[in-house]
């Protein structure tokens, strides 16, 4: 959507949520709407709760700039409610959302590409005597006897979650019923990757480009919840320290990754790179951290974009008619 002709309309900033991920989202969605405020846009700020669909239609926004990290903010589910109501809105549309959210699907489909993967097992709560389970809840896991096909260490991840949320590594068969048993208190579905030995990279796409990478480096066992939002405890280098071979095949990857989910606008891949050089991608962000210090704005400012110019970069990329 033309710079100019957004200029007309009214801009709807879409955070908070009832996700695990609400108090980030409303980190993002202010840091947004400040910015979009000072670049003197017509903005409303709008927290997903609810009574949404009625906020929605009395604030009458014209376009959606979507900042809600997880559940269905992330997952389609707005994105596919925006579309009912004829609202354009920022960032990817319904089946790439749905399958981006979906660490199973979203495997399958890098796996048809030849978009390189960590190996990995899906398991569901029914095959350990699992009943359906609510978040935070405590299911007794029958099964831990598990067979993978692959080597420990093992990362036991719930499938739809996001920041790290339920995420364990397993380095002792006997801790594999208790990781599962978290990362199943999150849902019915449940990832078992192999442990990839080596670094940590992030790359920033924008608009069907490689926007550039960051390094992760986090003084924690791994990259949880805890070290990626308190201060101090991540090391970010950027770009990555990484030779240009490997870099150029981590970019390659995660370019690939979004085109193969068919993303629109700003994503954040996640990638492993093994002690080889060889690039893994963990998965798709949707809708990247967008404070101003989150990682895509700083690669983004790496690369000579400021962050309202990013933010308009965004929007640029909404189709109108979708
Ligand atoms: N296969 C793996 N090998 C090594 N570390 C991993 C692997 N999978 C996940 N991790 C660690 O767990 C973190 C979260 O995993 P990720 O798949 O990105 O899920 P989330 O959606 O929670 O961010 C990663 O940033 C990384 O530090
Ligand atoms: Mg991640």
């Amino acid at each position: 959507m033309k710079n100019s002709l957004l200029r007309s309309k009214k801009i709807g900033v879409l955070m908070g949520g009832k996700s695990s991920e609400r108090e980030v989202s409303l980190r993002s969605g202010t840091a947004i709407y400040n910015s979009l405020k000072s670049l003197k846009y017509n903005v409303a700020a709008i927290d997903v709760q609810d009574d949404f669909c009625d906020v929605l239609k009395k604030k009458r926004i014209d376009v959606a700039f979507i900042a809600l990290h997880g559940g269905h903010g992330e997952n389609g589910a707005i994105q596919g409610m925006l579309e009912v109501m004829g609202i354009p809105y920022t960032g990817s549309g319904v089946l790439a959302s749905a399958l981006a959210m979906d660490k199973e699907a979203s495997k399958k489909v890098f796996l048809y590409h030849g978009i390189p993967v960590p190996p990995f097992k899906i398991v569901r709560s029914s095959e350990f005597g699992v009943r359906s389970s609510k978040k935070g809840s405590e299911p007794k896991t029958r099964n831990s006897e598990l067979e993978t096909g692959f080597r420990l260490p093992w990362v036991v991840k719930p499938a739809s979650e996001g920041s790290s949320v339920g995420v364990e590594i397993v380095r002792d068969r006997s801790k594999s019923g208790k990781a599962l048993k978290k990362a199943f208190s999150y849902g019915d579905k449940v990832i078992i990757e192999k442990y990839i030995e080596g670094k940590e990279i992030q790359i920033g796409i924008l608009n069907n480009k490689v926007l550039g990478g960051v390094e992760v480096r986090p003084s924690l066992e791994f990259y949880n919840y805890k070290a990626k939002y308190t201060s101090g405890l991540t090391e970010y280098i950027l770009p990555p320290e990484l030779s240009k071979k490997v870099y150029e095949r981590s970019r390659n990857a995660a370019l690939s990754a979004h085109l193969a989910l068919g993303c629109s606008g700003a994503t954040r891949v996640d990638l492993r790179v093994d002690n080889n050089g060889a690039p893994f991608v963990l998965e798709v962000n949707t809708i990247p951290g967008m404070t101003e210090t989150s990682l895509l704005p700083k690669i983004a400012r790496l690369s000579g974009l400021d962050f309202p110019a990013l933010l308009e970069e965004i929007l640029g990329g909404i189709e109108g008619e979708r």
